[in-house]
């Protein structure tokens, strides 16, 4: 019996089995609204076989796009456009959706991956990028303006407004994007918050803001939506964010009602030394399940159907996350399943295709 292909919960969400499709931002928006590009991709990994997939970073504001394409859910049009591709996927494929809702912070105003990714200063059509304090990531990049009593106020309404939109379009799971050197990331990281308030200086204060964004979220959403977070365990830098403190972190999290955690690393500090090997941000996720008991889900370099069913089967982590290996093969789960004499849901379409290959995927349906 597989344990990648069994059910597991989390929080109010059963997912029939314990493979989920992590997001990836596609930067194929103008003005942040969905189109027929989302259809197409998001359509194409709804028939994957994997339980959940979660869409790309979703801004919760303009200001908070990485680059002037991201998706974006600051508005009803936002909404409007999104609503015909969810309907679309719920129509062929049983596949949950999840939604991860972003805001870049000192990242933002950055040019899209295939343009190189650096920042765009004002002077050449960038916009005012926001932090916890005046500090850009890299030297030469724009300074963001540290957020003030009412800046703060609007980012977390910004967060309520996009889950609540989220919850109406009828996603099964959010996740609160607080990895990779994002807004959120940035008030942990003792590295980029170097606040002297109530939101900087002591691991309790840098948390602060992260856990009442997160509060709001949990609490504008229904209880029947799954709300979870993704954090980067470690900056991967001296001085900076690091497992210990993201395990303080998990376990207020947990306390405020988080369904589950995802966990990556990295993407705060110009300077991070990542040594890059497979499932090398699995050990992260197992400390955090081990000392929280937490839902979990593990991500990064898990490309094998027998490195994910070791990873769950030995209770490492509930569910792993696949990106860029189901963006390569998006049949992934279809052969994971064979691999491990499973099953996935395929459409009435293609059901011809394994019984046509039956001698060579012999355990196929
Ligand atoms: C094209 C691309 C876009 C990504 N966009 C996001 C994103 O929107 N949000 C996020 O948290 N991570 C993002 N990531 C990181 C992935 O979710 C994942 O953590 C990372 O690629 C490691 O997993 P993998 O080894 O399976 O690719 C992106 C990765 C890729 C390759």
């Amino acid at each position: 019996m597989s344990t990648l292909f069994s059910p597991v919960a989390l929080g109010p969400l059963t997912l029939e089995n314990r493979i989920t499709i992590a997001p990836m931002c596609q930067y194929s928006s103008e003005h942040g609204l969905a189109n027929d590009w989302h259809l197409i991709h998001l359509g194409h990994l709804a028939l994957s076989g994997a339980a959940m997939l979660t869409l790309e970073a979703t801004a919760v504001s303009p200001e908070g796009r990485i680059s002037s394409r991201d998706l974006g859910i600051w508005g009803d049009e936002h909404a409007a456009a999104l609503a015909p591709v969810v309907a679309s996927v719920r129509r062929h494929s049983p596949i949950r959706l999840a939604i991860q809702l972003a805001h870049a912070g000192r990242k933002a105003s950055s040019r899209v991956p295939w343009e190189g990714g650096m920042n765009i200063p004002l002077s050449a059509g960038g916009w005012q990028t926001v932090g916890p304090s005046a500090q850009p990531y890299a030297p030469g990049d724009t300074v963001p303006v540290e957020l003030d009593a009412a800046g703060l106020r609007k980012v977390l309404d910004d967060f309520v407004d996009a889950a609540r939109r989220s919850a109406a379009l009828g996603f099964d799971a959010i996740e609160v994007h607080a990895a990779h050197g994002y807004l959120l990331h940035q008030f942990l990281s003792p590295l980029s918050n170097q606040r002297t308030d109530s939101y900087g200086g002591s691991l309790e204060n840098r948390m602060r803001f992260p856990l009442e964004v997160f509060k709001a979220v949990r609490e504008a959403a229904p209880g029947t939506v799954a709300v979870g977070i993704r954090i980067s365990a470690t900056d991967w830098a001296d001085g900076g964010w690091d497992l210990e403190q993201s395990v303080a972190f998990a376990r207020a999290l947990r306390r405020a009602g988080s369904d589950f955690i995802h966990v990556s690393s990295g993407g705060l500090a110009a300077q991070q030394q990542i040594t890059v090997a497979p499932g090398y941000q699995v050990p992260f996720a197992q400390r955090i399940k081990d000392e929280t008991g937490m839902p979990t889900i593990a991500v990064g370099m898990i490309t094998q159907a027998q490195q994910a069913e070791e990873i769950v089967a030995s209770g490492k982590a509930d569910v792993v996350a696949l990106a860029r290996a189901i963006v390569f093969n998006p049949r992934w789960p279809w052969l994971a399943a064979v691999a491990l004499g499973a099953h996935v849901q395929a459409p009435r379409q293609y059901w011809r295709s394994p019984r046509e290959f039956r001698h060579l995927y012999p355990r196929m349906p």
